[in-house]
């Protein structure tokens, strides 16, 4: 199966989670990615059957409205039923890290406000410990070379993501060599408390409620391990 069948196949069963969890009044958060992309595009055969949208990124605002999919400002909606989104790597305590597509920043943002965050993955981004993949750190312009001595500090091997400009009009910085994160938890807290830092890709003090793996296997439903 390629990974492109696997990121279908998840999304398409994260269309089926969410059916079960919505009805006519309610909005959906819907993430940001490849694995997204694919859950946007099937939950639009559904378009009538929920309020609308909060979107994490312009990107994806964009392919909702295509395709007739109402998109809401989080400010103007209660509640958020479920998200759904990608990650870069999971662990199994469903802590994550996010960003690749450098919209981590909104992506946080619904994920707190939202009662259910469905994580959806092909098996590859599947780890045992986090930080082989580079963490992403969305920082305010003028603080990047302040931000970058800090990571430093810290033990990692900040990168400039050259050319990147977020949707909140940001810099990101990804940091390397980080593997094994140990506690994730206590370096999304450390990274957040830096000046100049908005905010960065570990969602561990926010980890996924529930994540739908894509393996050679089928789909596999796993809830955060203690
Ligand atoms: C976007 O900023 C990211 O958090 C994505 O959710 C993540 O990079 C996963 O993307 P893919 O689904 O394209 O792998």
């Amino acid at each position: 199966m390629t990974q492109d069948a696997l990121k279908k196949a998840v999304a398409q069963s994260a269309v089926e989670h969410t059916l079960e969890r919505i009805d006519a009044d309610s909005i959906v958060g819907i993430g940001t990615g490849s694995t997204a992309n694919f859950f946007i595009d099937l939950l639009a055969a559904h378009r009538g059957k929920f309020a609308g949208t909060v979107a994490s990124s312009e990107a994806s605002a964009q392919r909702l409205k295509e395709h007739g999919i109402p998109v809401y400002d989080l400010n103007a909606v209660n509640e958020v039923v479920v998200y759904v989104d990608g990650a870069d790597e999971t662990n199994p305590r469903l802590e994550l890290i996010k960003g690749g597509g450098a919209a981590l920043t909104r992506e946080k943002i619904v994920a707190a406000v939202a009662k259910e965050f469905i994580c959806i993955a092909d098996d590859s981004k599947w780890v045992d410990h986090l930080g082989t993949f580079p963490l992403p750190v969305e920082v305010i312009p003028m603080a990047r070379s302040h931000v970058g001595r800090e990571i430093v500090k810290l033990g990692g091997d900040p990168v400039y993501r050259q050319g990147v400009v977020t949707d909140n009009g940001n810099v990101i910085i990804d940091i390397h060599h980080l593997h094994p994160i140990g506690s994730a938890r206590a370096l999304e807290e450390k990274l957040n408390n830096i000046v100049g830092v908005v905010t960065n890709g570990l969602f561990a003090l926010r980890p996924a409620d529930v994540l739908l793996l894509g393996t050679p296997d089928g789909v596999k439903t796993l809830r955060a391990e203690g």
